[in-house]
């Protein structure tokens, strides 16, 4: 099994991930929110690409039924229900419902990665759990980094890195971008915390007034839920 990378979501397009296992990674803050969500008892997580595109959708659910979320500029839609921050998607308010969302970034990368063979949803607090279940299919995986505003962003890497450093133990063999993502990992395997704050996108969250989300997302392997995206919809693999 190949395990390889790529730094943004701009940078997928279908023979990047055709045939293969994807892994979309958005640590800051999509993956993170899709993940809890669905570990709080969303029912599916729709990925759109734009607010117009989710209230088209939303008009095709019963009123109740489900939640818009998401983001622009890291702050809540204007006409939404929720914003992005992973802390907002508690049992209380996600248990039940379907979850509309759309970010600048993560979103994105799940929607262009929708001709690969299994699309799996991962930030740090699902991790291990999501690379266990990437391995089962014995195929290629790509790590697909969301990356912030087009380019690279250090705490998508760092994801990428931990879940090839899993791949990897089992015997997999990483690109020469997969191991430069596995070597930014274990440069700080042990502070992922410290990892988020020295990214820009962490400092723009700070910056922003969302240090409690740079500590949450920061709890690597804290969920065991494994989102996977079929028919434009993501939600927990049954185990
Ligand atoms: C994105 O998809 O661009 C991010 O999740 C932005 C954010 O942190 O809200």
């Amino acid at each position: 099994m190949n395990v390889d990378a790529v730094l943004t979501a701009r940078d997928v397009h279908g023979p990047t991930v055709d045939g293969k296992v994807a892994v979309v990674i958005d640590v800051l803050r999509a993956t993170s929110t899709i993940t809890t969500a669905l570990a709080n008892g969303c029912t599916g997580v729709f990925p759109v690409l734009s607010p117009e595109e989710g209230h088209e959708l939303a008009a095709s659910f019963r009123p109740g039924s489900y939640l818009l979320g998401g983001e622009r500029g890291g702050l809540k839609i204007e006409g939404f229900d929720l914003g992005n921050s992973p802390r907002e998607y508690t049992p209380e308010q996600i248990s039940g419902r379907a979850l509309i969302m759309t970010t600048t970034n993560g979103t994105l990368a799940i929607r262009n990665c929708h001709s690969s063979y299994r699309l799996y949803v991962s930030s740090l607090l699902n991790a291990p759990s999501v690379a266990k279940a990437a391995a089962r299919h014995g195929r290629d995986v790509m790590l697909v980094c969301s990356g912030t505003h087009g380019v690279f962003s250090l705490e998508d890497a760092y994801c990428a890195g931990m879940v090839a450093q899993e791949l990897r133990a089992g015997g997999a063999h990483l690109s020469d971008l997969a191991e430069a993502c596995r070597i930014i990992f274990s440069g700080y395997s042990t502070a992922p915390l410290d990892l988020l704050h020295l990214a820009e996108h962490g400092k723009e969250l700070l910056s922003l007034g969302f240090p409690d989300d740079l500590e949450y997302c920061a709890r690597a392997g804290s969920l065991n839920v494994v989102p996977v995206f079929t028919e434009g919809r993501v939600a927990a693999e049954a185990s």
